[in-house]
């Protein structure tokens, strides 16, 4: 196992009814640390760059318009296998399929407002990363 980071987004549905502390507070007991952190209202280009990998599904448009509809809060996250970790904390995309416990679970209303992202990949979560913070607020 490695010290992994990953970019973590507490999504529209979830800020809009107050469950940021909640979702914050299980990160921590989950053993990530926070690195950087910030609340944004997405822009409609920021939305579509980080999601441009599914540009062509059929959910994207509705996608975006979720992403941006309000206020998101982005974090990196660190510890041993983070990546990984974070998915098992999190649960299936479709809350209704998310094991109990798991923070879709928990917050999310549908496979669309599903409370919270996370990167899928070490080579996802750079990006990802990258997309919103820069090296000054990472050091
Ligand atoms: P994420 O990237 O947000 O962590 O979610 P994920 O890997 O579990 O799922 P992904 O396939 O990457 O989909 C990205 C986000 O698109 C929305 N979605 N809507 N309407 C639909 O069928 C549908 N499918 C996916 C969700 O917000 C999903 O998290
Ligand atoms: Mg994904």
């Amino acid at each position: 196992m490695a010290l992994e980071r990953t970019l973590s987004i507490i999504k529209p549905n979830a800020v809009e009814q107050h469950h940021v502390g909640a979702i914050i507070e299980r990160f921590e007991k989950e053993g990530f640390r926070i690195v950087a952190m910030k609340m944004a209202h997405l822009s409609q280009q920021q939305a579509e760059g980080f999601y441009a990998v599914h540009k062509e599904r059929p959910f994207f448009h509705d996608l975006v318009k979720f992403m941006t509809r309000s206020r998101v809060v982005i974090m990196v996250l660190e510890r041993e296998d983070a990546i990984a970790k974070y998915r098992e904390v999190i649960g299936a995309t479709d809350p209704a399929k998310a094991a109990d416990g798991t923070i879709r679970k928990l917050y999310g209303r549908n496979v669309e407002e599903n409370a919270v992202h996370g990167s899928d990949a070490v080579a996802t979560a750079q990006f990802e990363i990258g997309w919103f913070f820069t090296g000054n607020e990472l050091s």
